[in-house]
């Protein structure tokens, strides 16, 4: 086989460090089996460093104007522009997803960094009037400190981005937890930052499990924030863990996002909505669309064209821009996979797919079919979050039973209805329960200027890219200036105030 895999050590206070007596592991390419990288299976020591080295650097970061701040953030996104194809490459020879979404991954990062740099000149508070004269109420945003983003393998460039380029903009010093099977990502997307003039200790990086490293972090009592991407489980844990420190935990979890299709939509237009939503990523997005609520009326209609096109949905090597879908990310999606396939095949129909891709190329890799089951609502497939190339069909008689199916689980992240009634579009955008709601589009391809997250279990309240990043990661001061040079009392004073 190939050679060794490149060594990556961890980052922290501005160097690569392999510590003394490290354990190391592999991360390996999902379509081939070849590794990709190997990385430290850091301690709890090496979390400990990491926040000392992040919360050293917090004051001069601090102090740092946000507008110069900016300019770091601008400096990476050019890099990253420069390095777009080969972390694309990256991203599909790590984590398997096709290389024109190995590139979008990039891209979404590239925008979101730019976005943020811009915010280094914003970072708005706002005015208000004070109940007394000679007086001015204002608020300004101050950085929490240290920070740790924990992020997961799915978007292994973009959610990473997002969450570090708001967190520096803001004038907090992180360290970065990577998903440990997409770390080659997180330190080429580290390397950036370094080769930008990001100061030492500002952006520190920590591979390891998440038992280990990520608990360390969160337990921390230097850390005063932490954003986490990933399973509801490990969601609710890193929740409680971060609850004992009094700390904000920002949480985007799973999803089970359905596309409503309704008689009345352009079936074309779906067609293509829904097989890019189910089957993009391997329907490894937490905004996968997982359930297709179709109209009685277009209900087989849709399926058959459906079915037809998936007929010619080719699935293999992700690096050749003629693939439809790759791998799933690793062996343990690919059994977590099956073991949903094969449940669906006890509670549901099974229209198309279902195996796992077996014989030549596939025999190295993780290869499962596009998979479609009929299913009644209710069932555990249509439930809860499979996070594979695998979409359950339910049979709705109108609107108000779609609308009912489609609250009834629950997450409450991404929706879809394809309709061409103005105002049925509208009432779903007030009825769906859900952080997102597309018209006419499917569940998946959210932009970075708007807020991302949702409501039920996945998450905890908060959104992040948009603006609403700025909330996550800074405190608000409120300030009162009084220049009428005399003691005047709130909510006393003001009565006699004339
Ligand atoms: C995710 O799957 O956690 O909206 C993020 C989208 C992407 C981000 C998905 N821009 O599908």
């Amino acid at each position: 086989m190939a050679s060794q895999p490149e060594e990556f050590g961890l980052f922290i206070e501005g160097r690569w460090v392999t510590p003394a007596g490290a354990q190391r592991y592999q991360t390996t390419n999902p379509a081939t089996g070849e590794a990709v990288g190997s990385f430290v299976a850091g301690t709890a020591a090496d979390a400990a460093a990491a926040v000392r080295a992040a919360s050293t650097a917090f004051r001069g970061w601090k102090e740092t104007p946000a507008p110069k701040r900016g300019e770091i953030l601008l400096e990476v996104a050019r890099r990253m522009k420069q390095a777009k194809e080969e972390l694309g490459r990256t991203v599909t020879r790590e984590m398997g997803k096709v290389i024109g979404e190995g590139r979008g991954d990039v891209q979404e990062s590239i925008d979101f960094i730019e976005y943020m740099a811009g915010e280094g000149r914003r970072l708005v508070g706002e005015t208000v009037p004070s109940e007394l004269r000679s007086k001015f109420c204002l608020t300004v945003r101050q950085p929490k400190g240290v920070v740790v983003c924990i992020t997961p393998w799915n978007f292994p460039t973009a959610i990473p981005n997002w969450k570090i380029a708001a967190a520096l903009i803001a004038g907090n010093t992180v360290v970065f937890k990577p998903a440990s099977n997409t770390a080659r990502c997180g330190a080429e997307v580290v390397r950036l930052y370094e080769a930008a003039g990001v100061p030492p200790g500002v952006l520190n990086f920590v591979t390891g499990s998440g038992g280990v490293v990520g608990n360390a972090l969160v337990g921390d009592p230097r850390v005063r924030a932490v954003s986490f991407t990933g399973g509801v489980e490990t969601g609710r844990d890193v929740y409680v863990r971060g609850a004992q420190g009094l700390k904000m935990v920002h949480l985007e979890l799973g999803g089970k996002n359905p596309v409503i299709l309704m008689e009345d939509a352009d079936l074309s237009l779906a067609l293509d909505g829904v097989l890019f939503g189910a089957f993009g990523t391997a329907g490894q997005r937490c905004t996968a669309t997982s359930r297709l609520i179709l109209h009685t009326q277009v209900y087989d209609e849709f399926l058959g064209r459906l079915t037809e096109r998936l007929g010619h949905f080719s699935v293999g090597d992700p690096l050749d821009p003629a693939t439809g879908m790759g791998p799933v990310a690793s062996a343990d999606q690919e059994r977590k996979i099956l073991e949903y396939i094969a449940l669906g095949q006890r509670e549901a129909t099974l229209r198309y797919g279902g195996r796992k891709l077996t014989g030549g190329p596939y025999d190295r890799g993780h290869f499962i079919e596009p998979t479609v089951f009929e299913t009644s609502h209710g069932t555990r497939i249509s439930r809860e979050e499979i996070f594979g190339p695998v979409l359950s069909v339910i049979r709705v008689e109108g609107y108000e039973e779609a609308v009912r199916v489609a609250n009834d689980v629950d997450y409450g992240l991404s929706s879809s209805i394809y309709t061409r009634d103005v105002n049925r579009a509208f009432r779903a955008i007030a009825d769906l329960e859900a952080g997102i709601t597309y018209i006419n589009a499917p569940t998946i391809g959210a932009e970075v200027q708007l807020p991302f997250g949702g409501v039920k279990n996945t998450g905890n309240g908060g959104r992040e890219a948009g603006s609403a990043a700025i909330e996550e990661f800074t405190e608000i001061k409120s300030v009162f200036v009084d220049f009428s040079s005399k003691l005047q009392k709130a909510q006393i004073d003001s009565e006699t105030a004339a």
